[in-house]
């Protein structure tokens, strides 16, 4: 099938769909200028998730955490929403049930007005006081003090999930609540490797329930053998094609 088929067949499908469920993830920014984990230009090829990305490595160098989590900020903060992301945010409009699930932190997606968006691993412009558990909105670009500390004196981490600790409860509810229903007739899976069980959980599950999947992706993942249609291509170029022709 060749590309302008697969587009034809996406925009006839998301005609005929009332429900529409959208993963993002690192892929999806990317061509805002935030870099990815994984491949050539990622943030693992040459620093380690262990010391800059999980509970153990914050109680040992908590600075040396902040301090990333800081680059990070400064940099998101002067990127903007590309054309995939304006695309969801368009076809959010056209439809009373949508939601993105996002595992980026960057606030892109809101930027970019969508509305329905649950960030399963955080945001990086919240912070969570280590003490009580506080969580505060932070935009502040650089940090003053690093490490971060609350107004009780107890350090403050990003309010984003690290390697070895759970999926926020509230934002796995209102996911599964959206799917398990049954009813979601279109998915789009967008610039994620997709390595984590639970994402390749809800492509497969709304796929058993007769979701019609699309992955959009550089390359090839666990989802691409499930998927109904895979797009190899940059998402702000496959998502406005789609958009421009069905809305
Ligand atoms: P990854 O960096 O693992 O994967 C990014 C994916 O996006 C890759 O499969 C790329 O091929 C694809 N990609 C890159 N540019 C793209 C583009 N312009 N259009 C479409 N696809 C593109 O990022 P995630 O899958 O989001 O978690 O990583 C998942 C989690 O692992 C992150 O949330 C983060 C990370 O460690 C934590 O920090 C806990």
């Amino acid at each position: 099938m060749n590309y302008n088929e697969k587009v034809k067949i996406c925009v006839d499908r998301l005609k005929h769909s009332k429900k529409i469920f959208v993963i993002t993830g690192a892929g999806v920014s990317a061509e805002s200028g935030i870099p990815t984990f994984r491949g050539k230009d990622g943030y693992w090829k040459n620093q380690s998730p262990q010391k800059l990305a999980s509970p153990e490595g914050f109680a040992e160098d908590p600075k040396l955490v902040w301090e990333w989590y800081d680059y990070r900020r400064r940099l998101i903060k002067g990127c903007e929403p590309n054309p995939a992301h304006y695309s969801l945010s368009k076809l959010e409009r056209k439809y009373d049930h949508f939601l993105i699930a996002t595992q980026n932190v960057d606030g892109l997606h809101q930027r970019a007005s969508s509305l329905n968006v649950v960030e399963i691993h955080g945001s990086i412009w919240e912070v969570k006081c280590t003490k009580d558990g506080k969580v505060e909105k932070n935009t502040e670009t650089p940090l003053k003090e690093l490490p971060l500390r609350c107004s009780c004196g107890a350090l403050m981490r990003p309010n984003v999930v690290w390697f070895g600790e759970t999926l926020p409860e509230k934002q796995l509810r209102e996911i599964y609540d959206f799917i398990k229903t049954g009813d979601v007739d279109f998915t789009f899976i967008i610039g994620t490797s997709a390595l984590f069980y639970y994402i390749i959980d809800w492509a497969q599950t709304v796929k058993n329930y007769g979701s019609f999947l699309v992955e959009i992706n550089l390359d090839n993942t666990a989802i691409s053998s499930i998927a109904d249609i895979v797009f190899l291509n940059q998402a702000g170029i496959i998502l406005p094609e789609i958009t421009k022709q069905f809305i």
